[in-house]
């Protein structure tokens, strides 16, 4: 890990990052995992990062009760709090050496788990801490991929200054498309968000729909980057629990994925 005094923006090469959002539902988790299983075998070095306090991202990729950066937040806290340690420089030692602790290593890429991270309330040094230390570790990978859940400002906030790429996630429908249209404005209109690239893609598209999903997309503003078929076998793989991570490569979602990450020049 760098000297913390390294630690200002743009001062280390980072990971490029891909954070997936759109309502719930629509197949974050699913396709997260399916992204680092269609990149685990590119050789780059991959980073999961699970923002989803339900942990869903963790579970589908086989990672058991990791420590996570909310218990690590907490635990300095309390640390911090009762040593009446206030030496940042001491805190941010203790910050690192438990992030590495909750980083899981995986075959072909590492995970860290967010779980819960507002217990305790707003306590920003920590906070700021942590972040610097996930980007400091980040640079260690060449791609990061964040489910991301909830609103893209929490990831801004908690884990990255800024995110290379934001895939907006969108069932098949009408209402869905509006919802991703909506969330595309609203990140745009915050300056400080502003990832280097925006776009689409349709999950659980029915096959034969006779739909245009590039000229629906352009109307909410965004580019299409791929569509993802309804897959019987993801469906079934969800239902049993088994991981994801063994649906095969000719797998109709995978086929689909392999598509997104081509779009993006990541396979
Ligand atoms: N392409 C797909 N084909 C079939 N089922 C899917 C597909 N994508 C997602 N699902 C199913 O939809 C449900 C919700 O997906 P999930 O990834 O948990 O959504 P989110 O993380 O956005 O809340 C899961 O049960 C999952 O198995
Ligand atoms: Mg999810």
């Amino acid at each position: 890990m760098q000297n913390k005094a390294d630690r200002t923006p743009g001062a280390q090469p980072q990971a490029l990052s891909i954070a997936l959002c759109g309502k719930g539902g629509v197949g974050k988790t699913a396709l997260s995992t399916l992204m680092v299983h269609g990149l685990r075998r590119t050789g780059k070095k991959i980073l999961a990062v699970d923002a989803d306090p339900a942990m869903g991202l963790t579970l589908a990729l086989g990672a058991e009760r990791p420590k996570t950066i909310g218990q690590i937040r907490e635990h300095v806290i309390q640390v911090a709090r009762k040593r009446d340690t206030r030496e940042t420089e001491r805190v941010a030692d203790m910050v690192d050496y438990y992030l590495l602790e909750a980083l899981v290593e995986k075959e072909g890429f590492s995970l860290l788990a967010m779980g819960r991270t507002e217990v305790l309330g707003c306590y920003c040094p920590v906070n700021s801490l942590l972040r610097a230390a996930v980007e400091a570790l980040s640079a260690s990978f060449d791609l990061m991929v964040l489910d991301a859940e909830a609103g893209l400002e929490q990831i801004n906030r908690k884990v990255l200054r800024r995110v290379d790429i934001l895939l907006v996630v969108s069932d098949p429908s009408a209402r869905g498309f509006h919802t991703a249209g909506a969330m595309q404005e609203l990140v745009r209109s915050q300056p400080e968000l502003r990832p280097g690239r925006i776009g689409l893609v349709v999950n659980r598209c029915p096959a034969d729909s006779g739909e245009d999903w590039e000229k629906n997309a352009r109307e909410q503003g965004l580019e299409l980057l791929g569509t993802i078929p309804e897959d019987p076998a993801l469906r079934e793989m969800d239902r049993t629990g088994e991981s994801l991570l063994a649906l095969p490569a000719e797998s109709k979602a995978m086929v689909g994925i392999r598509g997104v990450l081509n779009r993006l020049e990541l396979v």
